[in-house]
């Protein structure tokens, strides 16, 4: 039995060392099955092991805050092994009940008093406190002990972020300080040598009216990235860049494709990867589901900087190879399959639309009897992703449908639309599409992973699933698969 643990564990490792592909936006399981829970957070690199840990909000079904903070491991920034809760909500505690907000955590090792220090958001549950909360323990995965939540030098606290600079090793708290008029600001402020409390502001990105603060460094640069506050609808992430921390910073600019709402997601963390032939930066956003936050998923994407230019852009990969000992990035090719070559049923069609692949985009996807089917596919009958490229037009509304028209006064703006996915015919083996709103004429990608047989007589066929007000899918534009992981 002994031996039989031993050889699993081997079989296991064998397996895991290869999946090193990053697919933003799918959803990310753990070594245990399990979804990734670790929201808004950030990674620690273990120094001596070189080890990455990611602490972030966790979050299960129905629950919206004080879940506390989880922790995972990883040696490739792909395969997550999960060890449970950093830091447990206790309930009745005045800082840290499970009614409270405990919001994008950071954690930084102490040299000073040889501890993990984690750092959060910590508030009441009507955001009336704007606290940083701190805890500490002597193991990096915890458990963590509360020590004090504080105002930062006196001021508000809201959306909370922590970076190191690699140069001199000390450690800063980036806050804004809530949506009050008089605050609106966000704060660069260091924390004292022994990251214990803060010392002083190094700078004020001031009635910017931003959030979800981070900070890139390079060798000649700093980038601080934040974006615009609009809840959990992702909106065009910024960056400013300065030589130095107390700036001069620059004006703010977009750090990805025009409307794409920075791929659909929200700035919060990222990551420099100091490669043996590469530094790679990282950007590590969260894509927020508004209907269910537990289903919130991870985009995490290279970031291109040209320090002649003095710019920095995001880059879109639906499926890349990341060599965290190399630094490298390989974007993966799939095989693209066009609208234009689908065929439909019921009420849904080609519509012609000048943003789409050969100028039609599939729509009137509705329910089980308006679908559009992808013929001909090849497959290699083993487990392989599929990106499917879509325009949700939900900021037109659904006429009268509730929930729509949020371009107009009183409208809301619902998040995504769900589609069904089905591969042979194989209504048993149906997958779940996710496909958030993408802005007019704008088309994203989400992924699955499907199974397809062997040889090039497979379809695909979309309908429309249930999403709390109509079964329509969004317009569907291509699809592209892409080669097994091995
Ligand atoms: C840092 O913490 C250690 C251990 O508690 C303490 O001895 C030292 O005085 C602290 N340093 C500063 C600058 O506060
Ligand atoms: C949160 O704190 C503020 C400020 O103390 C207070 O006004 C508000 O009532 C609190 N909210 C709850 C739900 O207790
Ligand atoms: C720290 O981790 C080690 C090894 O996992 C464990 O033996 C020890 O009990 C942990 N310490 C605390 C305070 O949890
Ligand atoms: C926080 O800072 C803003 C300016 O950035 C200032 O107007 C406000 O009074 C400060 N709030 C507190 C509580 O100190
Ligand atoms: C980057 O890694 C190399 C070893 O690969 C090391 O010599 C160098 O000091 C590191 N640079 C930084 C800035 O961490
Ligand atoms: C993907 O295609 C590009 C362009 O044809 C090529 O340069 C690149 O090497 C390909 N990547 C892989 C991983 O095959
Ligand atoms: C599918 O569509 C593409 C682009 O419109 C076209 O080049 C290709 O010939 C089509 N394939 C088939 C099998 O119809
Ligand atoms: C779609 O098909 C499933 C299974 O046949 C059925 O349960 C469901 O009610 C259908 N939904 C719609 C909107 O027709
Ligand atoms: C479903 O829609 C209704 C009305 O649009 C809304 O009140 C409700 O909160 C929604 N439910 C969920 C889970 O989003
Ligand atoms: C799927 O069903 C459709 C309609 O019933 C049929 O035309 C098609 O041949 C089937 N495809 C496969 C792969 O079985
Ligand atoms: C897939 O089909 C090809 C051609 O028919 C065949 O050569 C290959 O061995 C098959 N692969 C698998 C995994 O069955």
């Amino acid at each position: 039995m002994g031996f039989t643990t031993i050889s699993c564990q081997l079989l296991l490792a064998a397996a895991t060392v290869s999946a090193t592909w990053i697919v933003p936006g799918a959803r990310w399981r753990d070594t245990k099955g399990g979804l990734v829970n670790a929201h808004a957070g950030g990674i620690t690199i273990d120094e001596d092991t070189g080890k990455f840990f990611w602490f972030g909000e966790y979050k299960i079904e129905g629950q919206v805050e004080g879940g506390g903070v989880s922790v995972y491991s990883s040696d490739d920034l792909v395969t997550w092994e999960p060890h449970g809760l950093a830091l447990e909500p206790i309930e009745g505690h005045p800082y840290i009940d499970t009614t409270h907000i405990i919001q994008r955590p950071k954690v930084a090792y102490s040299e000073g008093t040889g501890k993990y220090h984690m750092w959060w958001h910590a508030d009441n549950s009507t955001y009336g406190w704007l606290l940083q909360g701190f805890a500490e323990s002597d193991n990096i995965t915890g458990p963590y002990s509360f020590v004090d939540a504080i105002k930062p030098l006196g001021n508000w606290s809201q959306d909370f972020g922590m970076f190191t600079d690699y140069k001199d090793g000390r450690t800063y708290s980036l806050y804004s300080n809530g949506d009050r008029r008089e605050g609106r600001d966000v704060y660069l402020t260091s924390f004292n040598e022994n990251i214990t409390a803060l010392d002083k502001v190094v700078h004020r990105f001031e009635k910017y009216d931003l959030e979800a603060p981070t900070i890139i460094q390079t060798d000649k640069s700093y980038f601080a990235l934040m974006s615009h506050k609009t809840g959990y609808r992702p909106n065009n992430v910024v960056a400013f860049r300065a030589d130095k921390l107390s700036g001069p910073w620059s004006q703010p600019f977009i750090v990805s494709p025009l409307n794409t709402r920075s791929f659909n997601s929200q700035s919060g963390f990222s990551l420099r990867i100091n490669g043996t032939k590469k530094t790679t930066y990282l950007y590590l956003g969260d894509q927020w589901d508004s209907i269910s936050l537990w289903e919130s998923r991870y985009i995490w994407l290279p970031i291109e900087i040209d320090e002649d230019k003095k710019s920095l852009e995001v880059q879109w990969h639906d499926v890349y190879d990341l060599d965290v000992k190399t630094g490298e990035v390989t974007p993966i090719n799939g095989t693209t399959y066009y609208s234009k070559n689908a065929t439909t049923s019921g009420d849904a069609y080609h519509q012609e639309a000048t943003f789409g692949s050969d100028s039609v985009i599939l729509t009137g996807i509705n329910g089980n009897d308006s679908t559009v089917t992808f013929n001909n596919i090849a497959g290699t009958g083993k487990p392989q992703w599929v990106s499917f490229y879509y325009q949700n037009t939900d900021d037109m509304g659904f006429g009268d449908q509730p929930g729509g028209t949020p371009d107009r006064i009183g409208g809301t703006w619902q998040l995504r639309r769900i589609s069904s996915v089905v591969v042979n015919n194989k209504t048993e083996e149906m997958e779940t599409l996710y496909q958030r709103d993408t802005h007019k004429g704008i088309i994203l990608s989400t992924p699955l992973m499907l199974h397809l047989e062997n040889g090039t007589h497979n379809s695909i066929t979309i309908g429309g699933l249930y999403n709390n007000q109509t079964y329509k899918g969004a317009d569907v534009d291509r699809i592209v698969v892409f080669p097994p992981e091995e």
